[in-house]
């Protein structure tokens, strides 16, 4: 059996699995056996969440997977969050269960190109998103996360010229609430850019109950429309305590899971996409890894985040910068 093929080939190890509650049960003891812990993103699988031993929004992985004792750690996220992980825990063995797991955000920071922008612009303190490459990490004094940015943000001195990395939509929130001199990167991520202002306007007409929640990831017009505006565990965390009952959710809907999980009495419509043939905009990326593929990464001990100790080193820096202002 040739594991290496199926990693060049697939991205991921496709052996067959026992199934229904025995795949549970082999998970969780492969977890115990190996001491591995499984970290999971609110917009995982449903089940995903279900087996993970933490669920949480970027800041709060990383900071599991920073102080985590476990020998191995499984990541059912995107490749960013997992290079993030090996980044604060090199000793560790951190596995990806699908290796195409990118992200579109990420993406649309090349960190050549990002490298020539930083140098163009030298006078500027370059902050950027978690949703970056390790090169791209490399090449900031601080990382943010949605959870964080502002209070990053405002650790800085008021006439500190800024540059924000790579999320326009994310920058240009922050920028409007802290008002700073903000030189905006123009990348986006597919999933927040694709909802209709149109439709979730209908949806709100037809629904007058309802208040609009959404990502600071998302478009400007839905921002100005929405209610509340904040990271996955802030809208999970608004929709607790809010008197309301019921939500039209702007980001991906695999956060509504937890939100029924901790208040089911409540109602949650996500929020339509302008492609009229679906009706939520979920993120393909976040939607790959699944059962399967978490038993064969545990069983196989691959895919694998390998990366080089001088670019651990380099990214390192800005990482832990973003730890010590946010705790
Ligand atoms: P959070 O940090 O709010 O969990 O967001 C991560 C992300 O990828 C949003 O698209
Ligand atoms: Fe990246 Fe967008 Fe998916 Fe978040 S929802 S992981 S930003 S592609």
């Amino acid at each position: 059996m040739d594991i290496d093929r199926f990693i060049k080939e697939k991205g991921y190890v496709d052996l067959e699995t026992p199934r229904g509650d025995k795949l549970i049960s082999e998970i969780r003891k492969m977890c115990k056996d190996k001491n591995a812990i499984i970290l999971a993103h609110y917009y995982e699988r449903d089940e995903v969440q279900d087996i993970a031993d933490f669920t949480g929004d970027s800041l709060a992985l990383s900071q599991q997977a920073a102080k985590t004792s476990a020998d191995i750690i499984v990541f059912a996220g995107v490749h960013f969050m997992a290079e993030t992980a090996k980044i604060l825990s090199p000793e560790k063995k951190v596995l990806l269960p699908d290796m195409n797991a990118s992200c579109s955000l990420a993406d649309s920071c090349p960190a050549e190109d990002f490298e020539k922008f930083v140098q163009a612009h030298p006078d500027r303190t370059v902050i950027s998103y978690v949703n970056t490459s390790a090169e791209v990490k490399a090449l900031s004094d601080i990382i943010c996360t949605s959870s964080n940015a502002v209070k990053i943000i405002q650790s800085l001195p008021e006439d500190e010229k800024i540059i924000f990395a790579p999320d326009k939509n994310l920058g240009n929130y922050i920028k409007s609430l802290t008002g700073r001199d903000m030189l905006i990167w123009n990348g986006s991520c597919h999933v927040h850019r694709e909802f209709s202002l149109e439709k979730i306007i209908k949806l709100k007409n037809e629904n007058p109950d309802t208040k609009v929640i959404a990502h600071p990831e998302c478009e400007e017009p839905v921002r100005i429309l929405a209610d509340f505006i904040g990271s996955t565990s802030q809208l999970i965390e608004y929709t607790k305590i809010d008197s309301y009952e019921k939500y039209i959710v702007a980001t991906e809907p695999g956060v509504i899971h937890q939100m029924k999980l901790s208040s089911p009495e409540k109602e949650y419509i996500p929020a339509p996409g302008h492609d009229s043939t679906c009706a939520c905009s979920e993120c393909e990326f976040m939607k790959m890894t699944n059962l399967a593929k978490i038993y064969n990464a545990l069983k196989y001990e691959v895919p694998e985040i390998k990366l080089d100790m001088k670019k651990i080193e380099k990214a390192a820096v800005s990482i832990k910068r973003m730890m010590e202002i946010s705790g």
